[in-house]
């Protein structure tokens, strides 16, 4: 296999827009990635010739409709290297983290700590929150290093035997940090912890073989792997989903129901009360087909070619700050950075009249803000189909942004 990116270029129609008078120059993705036609064809295909419920009815568009969606859970299975049965198809990565704050939560005891990082994501705060208000379990935070990676010198000591879970971002939405998985779990299972990983960050740079990592949960986004919105995936180990109580009640996800009592539906349904994102869910599947497809070492090296443009460039102008690996060691292709004396939306606004999407802000983890005492940052985050082109304009643009706004 090889790469072709102009070829990957033309499955995206959306790029060939012209945003401000200037081309558009896609770069945030890891807000929301673009989709290729594979997915829209895909969901078109659902909802012009089997556009039906799942699972309750025995005609000839509902058995589509259910062939659909269960091959679109065995293509995620495979995207993830486990087995269909393990999927949980929720609304989104951060649906997915509440569930198992909720459902996993409910098995844990006043008293129980939960591991979390600066790193973190609201997403993976915030659940466990709403869960200490509700049970009195408690939590902790690993640091950050310098490097905006999370200090995992720490784990010995803020490892106890009430850790029930450690739940850490896979690949951090801001510094682009790779978890080292390893050292993780060999530190977590010495105490009987569980693992979680947040994997929306690092999922749409490429399949994952989940059995290698030794993990119990595992977490990502359908929008940011190239697939729909409203959808996102839970993979747990079966014998984890099996023991977990259902987060939400309704049709699909019961036995037997009476007034007296009702009993739940094994595991995945158990999970996937009422009617569930079922375009969505079929876009999924076929964006991780799509996913699968790929050369991922030619990709992977794209787009880390791409990053290290952006991090070379974004250096030579005066008063950037890099957040993040200096190296492209154990890094995604996210780099965020702080101009000096400028307001990060002002940075967006001025790449926004030059064709050039970033992200603004806080991006959703405040607490690592806090900690390098930033209000915000300009994210540019880099897919497969990002080109040279892109990181020029963006470059263009911070440099003009530094020139007038500073
Ligand atoms: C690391 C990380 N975790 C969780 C989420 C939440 O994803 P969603 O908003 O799709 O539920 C995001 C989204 O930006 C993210 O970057």
């Amino acid at each position: 296999m090889s790469f072709d990116l102009a070829a990957l270029r033309a499955q995206f129609p959306i790029l060939s827009q012209v945003v401000n008078g200037n081309p558009l120059h896609y770069l945030d993705n890891g807000a929301s990635a673009q989709t290729p036609l594979a997915v829209l064809d895909a969901v078109r295909t659902y909802e012009t010739t089997g556009r039906a419920n799942v699972v309750r009815g025995v005609h000839m568009l509902a058995e589509r409709a259910t062939e659909a969606y269960e091959g679109a859970r065995a293509e995620v299975a495979a995207f993830l290297g486990v087995v269909p049965s393990e999927i949980i198809f929720t609304g989104g990565c951060t649906a997915a983290i509440n569930l198992v704050a909720y459902s996993y939560g409910s098995l844990l005891k006043p008293g129980d700590r939960i591991l979390l990082s600066t790193l973190e994501h609201h997403s993976n705060i915030v659940p466990w929150q709403l869960l200490r208000s509700r049970s009195g379990i408690e939590i902790d935070a690993l640091p950050v290093t310098d490097e905006g990676r999370i200090d995992l010198s720490a784990l010995p000591r803020m490892l106890t035997p009430r850790t029930k879970l450690v739940s850490l971002v896979h690949v951090s939405n801001v510094t682009g940090a790779s978890l080292d998985v390893k050292t993780v779990v060999a530190a977590a299972r010495s105490v009987g912890a569980k693992i979680m990983l947040d994997g929306a960050q690092r999922a749409p740079h490429g399949p994952l073989d989940l059995p290698s990592l030794d993990i119990d949960f595992y977490v990502f986004a359908g929008h940011k792997v190239f697939g729909p919105n409203g959808v996102g995936v839970l993979w747990a180990r079966p014998e984890l989903l099996e023991a977990m109580p259902p987060f939400h009640g309704g049709g699909s996800m019961i036995g037997r129901v009476t007034f007296a009592e009702t009993t739940w539906a094994p595991p995945p349904r158990r999970f996937e009360a009422g009617t569930p994102p079922i375009g969505q869910a079929i876009g999924l599947g076929a964006a991780c087909k799509w996913m699968r497809g790929l050369d991922w070492m030619a990709v992977h090296a794209h787009e880390m070619a791409l990053t290290q443009r952006a991090m070379d460039g974004l250096q030579g102008i005066a008063g950037t700050r890099i957040l993040g690996p200096s190296s492209l060691q154990d890094r995604y292709p996210v780099v965020s950075f702080a101009l000096e004396g400028v307001h990060t939306h002002d940075v967006a606004q001025v790449l926004d009249s030059f064709g050039v999407a970033v992200r603004a802000g806080h991006h959703c983890a405040q607490p690592l803000m806090d900690h390098f005492d930033l209000a915000g940052t300009t994210r540019v985050s880099i897919a497969p189909y990002n080109d040279n082109g892109d990181i020029d304009a963006m470059l263009a643009g911070v440099e003009h942004a530094a020139k007038i706004l500073r």
